[in-house]
């Protein structure tokens, strides 16, 4: 199980002297059991990213903690704990070094080429690929290598962020069946970072619905969303460069412009995230 009280992240905003900063997540808390499909959707900018990487051990959070197993990661643990799970980006070329064959690049991972043939095996990937360098292999044949890369630490989570974006609609449909494959095999914990809401519905038994920084829903039935923002969200086909709303400057909830069943209150207050049965939780005045 992973997670996460209270997490905030700030970036340094301005140049190297400026004292100023950006908030990227605000105060999520989250968790992600063992064997669950999670998906955290969201606009671009809404700070998809930022919680992967926190998730995925790669940056700390400014405040708050993480939990591994119910473990606080600590700097003495996080090296260890960092291997529990594996990662694959969404563009696979900058992932791997362009003067190493793939085969080289996974050896970086898994010394023994036995288990590296054997698990590429597994996966259908052809055996010629992995004497290849990645600037001769199509993004498809690259992001199936990745996540045989992620696998063969053997991880216990699983983490894509847009890791099939780049890929036209019939490799990403292979490499989604490819991911529910090694899922019946073995079953993972997988969070898939994505503004593809088809997919996170098809894929996820959870979403959480990032909006600058904040959750504003998570739900076990993305299709019947119950915030008025994950509505407009999925009435609209591609959100990803779609965003419609801007911080409101009165503190006040961040879709007060947009919203249709906005109330007096919503333009000073910040509703909270309230909890409305096990599985669904919403930053709201209407669910308060
Ligand atoms: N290293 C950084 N330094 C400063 N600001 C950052 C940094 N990383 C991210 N940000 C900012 O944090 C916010 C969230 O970024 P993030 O990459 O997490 O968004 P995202 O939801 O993944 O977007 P996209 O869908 O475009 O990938 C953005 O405003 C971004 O500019
Ligand atoms: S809090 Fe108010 S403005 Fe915000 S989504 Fe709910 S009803 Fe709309
Ligand atoms: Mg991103």
């Amino acid at each position: 199980m992973i997670r996460l009280d209270s997490v905030n992240k700030e970036y340094k905003k301005g140049g190297f002297f400026s004292k100023s900063t950006f908030r990227a997540l605000n105060n999520i808390s989250l968790h992600i059991e063992d064997g669950e499909h999670v998906g955290i959707i969201g606009e671009s900018g809404a700070g998809k990213t930022t919680l992967g990487k926190i998730l995925s051990l790669i940056e700390p959070p400014s405040s708050g903690s993480v939990f591994f197993s119910s473990e606080k990661i600590t700097k003495n643990n996080i090296k260890q704990k960092r291997k529990e799970i594996g990662v694959v980006f969404q563009d696979p070329y900058t992932s791997f070094d362009p003067k190493q064959t793939m085969l080289h690049s996974l050896l970086e991972t898994e010394q023994s080429k036995e288990n590296i043939f054997k698990q590429c095996k597994q996966l259908n990937i052809k055996e010629s690929l992995l004497y290849k360098y990645p600037n001769t292999l199509s993004g498809g044949e690259l992001q199936r290598i990745s996540i045989a890369r992620a696998i063969l630490s053997n991880p216990k989570y699983l983490l894509f962020d847009e890791a099939t974006s780049a890929l036209d609609v019939s490799t990403q449909a292979k490499i989604v069946n490819m991911l529910c494959d090694i899922n019946n095999k073995k079953q993972y914990t997988y969070i898939f970072i994505t503004h593809d809401l088809k997919l996170a519905a098809f894929i996820s038994d959870r979403v959480y619905v990032l909006y600058d920084g904040y959750i504003v829903e998570e739900t076990d039935d993305i299709n019947n969303p119950l915030h008025p923002y994950t509505k407009m969200l999925t009435e609209t086909t591609n959100f990803k460069k779609s965003k419609q709303s801007k911080k409101n400057i009165n503190n006040g909830c961040f879709f007060y412009d947009t919203c249709p069943y906005k109330k007096d209150i919503c333009k000073n207050s910040m509703p909270k995230l309230n909890k409305t049965d096990n599985k669904k939780s919403i930053r709201c005045f209407l669910y308060d």
